[in-house]
This record gives structure tokens, C-alpha cells and sequence, in this order.
């Protein structure tokens, strides 16, 4: 049965783009039948979370209103406004988060997506891929963490 899968990111500087964007590569060449569909938050509309059978969220980890170790801005305001009262219906997601080791809070992102999914109904797919610094270097690790997800669902 055809399935899909939704990638919902935000992205300022353009790394999270990055990883993403190959990710997204990665996943349609491998996973049969599922249709990848990549939204930046800005674009997205809570339904696109509900038409999803899967999603993968992904944000860098930014300050919001002086406060380091915050989701990136559009998205915290995306999760956190627009998608109040939505119910995940234990809809499996994976979280992607970027950081920077100049950041006490390195990488906090992936807190913020887990406790989104956790409250929302969600279940939090395999363990999250972590990309500290810039990302361009670093294509194996986000290559390799894509193909787990690749067996993860596959298997499921
Ligand atoms: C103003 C600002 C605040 C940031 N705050 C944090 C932070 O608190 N923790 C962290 O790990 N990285 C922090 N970063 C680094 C970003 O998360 C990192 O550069 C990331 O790759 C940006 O992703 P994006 O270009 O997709 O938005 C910050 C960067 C900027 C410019």
C-alpha cells in the first residue's frame, strides 16, 4: 500500500535545508512506495501533518526573544500556535536537529521537537540525528542515520 512521509523543517541560515535536502534524496531513491513530501513551516498547513502516515521534523536550535536553546522561530511558532490542538494519533516522527558548539545549549532543538511529539499523541521514531557545526562535511553521518530510518521503516 502506498504510504507517505513528510518532511517539516525550518531554516534561516540554510543548514537544515542542507540535511534535508539530502535526506529527501536519500528517501525517495530507496523507500518504494511512499510518496516524500518536503515543506518548510513557513508553507505548511496543519493538515499537511494529518495527511502524513510519517514525518520527520528538523529545525536548527536558535534564541527566541534573548533565550538561547529554543526551536528555530518559525517553527516554534508553527508547533506551538498552529498546531495546539493537533493529536498525532501515535503517528510515528523522527527529529532532526542542528546546533553549534559556541551554544551552551548545543542542539537543544531535539528536546523541543520530542516534547512536541510526546504531547501531542506522537510516537518519536528511532533516535534523533544530532548535526553540530556546519553540516557540509558531514554527509556519511546524515547518509547513514537516513538509511536506519530507511530499515526502521521498512520494517514496520
Ligand atoms: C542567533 C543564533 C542563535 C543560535 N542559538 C543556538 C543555540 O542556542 N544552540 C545551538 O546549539 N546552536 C545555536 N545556533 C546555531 C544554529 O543552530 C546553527 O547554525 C544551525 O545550523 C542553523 O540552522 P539553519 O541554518 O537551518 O537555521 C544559533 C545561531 C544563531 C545565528
Amino acid at each position: 500500500m502506498d504510504s507517505s512521509l513528510l518532511i517539516l523543517y525550518a531554516s534561516t541560515s540554510g543548514n537544515t535545508e542542507y540535511v534535508v535536502s539530502i535526506l529527501a534524496d536519500l528517501l525517495r531513491d530507496n523507500l518504494v512506495n511512499t510518496t516524500v513530501n518536503i515543506i518548510r513551516c513557513e508553507e505548511a498547513s496543519v493538515k499537511d501533518l494529518g495527511k502524513a502516515d510519517r514525518i520527520i521534523l528538523a529545525s536548527g536550535t536558535w534564541d527566541i526573544g534573548g533565550a538561547e536553546g529554543q526551536l528555530n522561530p518559525h517553527l516554534d511558532s508553527f508547533l506551538k500556535k498552529d498546531c495546539k490542538n493537533v493529536d498525532l494519533k501515535q503517528k510515528p516522527v523522527a527529529i532532526v536537529s542542528l546546533g553549534d558548539t559556541r551554544y551552551y545549549f548545543t542542539s537543544r532543538a531535539s528536546e523541543h521537537l520530542r516534547k512536541f511529539i510526546m504531547s501531542h499523541n506522537g510516537t518519536v521514531l528511532g533516535q534523533p540525528l544530532t548535526i553540530i557545526n556546519e553540516p557540509q562535511g558531514q554527509e556519511e553521518r546524515i547518509n547513514k542515520w537516513g538509511e536506519k530510518l530507511i530499515k526502521l521503516i521498512s520494517e514496520s
